[in-house]
């Protein structure tokens, strides 16, 4: 299918104040000269604000990040979830038109679109209400036929069933997505012939059917004012360096960065010697006490929890301790320098000097060497 601009386009676009805030929280997510990585937020934003692409949207967007015209259009283009052509003011309904829909009746929902909305495709009701589209698998194919109406599913649709929302939606009312032939989910048809204890006393509704009441936007434009912009990054940050130091990268999670910033992974354990924190993170946590803080790490490696109150002189709160620091393995303990002991023992919440007082390098290391005689042997 060629997709163009349409011929018709509005003089300008501007995103509202909620939504350009939320626009550079987007934009200040990604390094200096990158930028350009936040074109599909954007455009999709763009999109959810005035329901369709426009040619001056797609502009907006592509000077906000200064990309070439072409560039964005290029993205816009590509994908056929933009949608390049106005869509219905009330909504615009994506049939699925795949295997498991077209078996299932999907054509004759492409039919009351016919002949509710629109011959064609894209096009929109005589009133401008509504527009349809015939769309790919939309991943809920044990409910087929379905359609995606704004941003809810509604699912076990019959051509009937189909009529009857559309009625509904041009009388300003939602109708309930979902299965909508009695259905709680995507169990059997009729009663659910396994974990039947979950159906007493649950609730009204399956969890996306309950979501999608609870929030009420199914066919709603957004403004930008919905949600929290989650982007502490770029509120003004208490200053944490003396009086007149230049301001260093901070490293995620203790990980050391590289000189942009980035966090730089910590290598698996057997293939390091000793991971090397960049200069930069090393002042800036020299910076924040006593010695040098270690590599530390947000969350256990997947499927390497380990028991460090087998450590003698580590219990229950000292553990936790150490984990709220970033320290879960052994192998972490047994790297540290006396520079990085010396860090640990000065921000250990409840068990300051224990580190060094208990020995925890020494009792570490040969902890993992017994376990690796054992490995040996075994
Ligand atoms: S085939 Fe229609 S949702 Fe998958």
């Amino acid at each position: 299918m060629l997709r163009r601009l349409h011929p018709e386009q509005p003089e300008s676009f501007a995103f509202t104040p909620a939504n350009q805030e939320w626009a550079q929280a987007q934009i200040s997510k990604y390094p200096e000269g990158r930028q350009a990585s936040a074109i599909i937020p954007l455009l999709w934003r763009a999109q959810e604000q005035e329901g369709w692409l426009t040619r001056p949207a797609i502009e907006h967007v592509a000077e906000m990040l200064g990309m070439a015209y072409i560039r964005a259009l290029e993205v816009a283009t590509f994908y056929f979830m933009f949608q390049l052509q106005p869509v219905g003011s009330v909504a615009n309904i994506q049939i699925c038109g795949t295997t498991s829909c077209m078996i299932c009746g999907a054509e004759d929902l492409v039919g009351v679109c016919q002949d509710l909305i629109a011959a064609k495709p894209h096009t929109l009701s005589a009133d401008g209400k509504f527009s349809w589209e015939e769309v790919e698998c939309l991943g809920a194919c044990a409910n087929a036929p379905m359609a995606q109406i704004g941003k809810d599913y509604y699912e076990n649709l019959t051509a009937e069933r189909l009529r009857e929302i559309i009625a509904e939606l041009a009388a300003g009312k939602v109708p309930v997505p979902g299965p909508q032939n009695g259905r709680y989910a995507s169990e059997p048809a009729g009663e659910p012939t396994t974990l039947k204890d979950h159906v007493e006393g649950r609730d009204a509704h399956n969890a996306s059917v309950r979501l999608a009441l609870d929030i009420g936007d199914t066919v709603k434009r957004i403004d930008g004012t919905e949600v929290p912009i989650l982007t502490p990054w770029i509120k003004p940050a208490e200053p944490t360096a003396a009086e007149g130091e230049p301001q260093q990268p901070e490293p995620g999670a203790g990980l050391p960065a590289d000189e942009t910033g980035i966090t730089v992974e910590e290598a698996p354990a057997e293939a390091k010697a000793r991971p090397e924190a960049t200069e930069p993170a090393k002042a800036a946590d020299r910076a924040s006490g006593a010695g040098v803080k270690p590599v530390t790490l947000s969350s256990p490696r997947p499927d390497q929890r380990e028991d460090l109150t087998l450590l003698d002189g580590i219990g229950p709160d000292e553990q936790a301790a150490l984990n709220a620091l970033g320290v879960w393995h052994l192998d972490q303990i047994a790297a540290w320098t006396p520079e990085e002991l010396e860090w640990v023992d000065a921000n250990l919440q409840g068990f300051g000097g224990r580190a060094t007082r208990d020995g925890w390098v020494a009792v570490a290391k040969a902890k993992l060497a017994a376990e690796k005689i054992d490995e040996d042997k075994g």
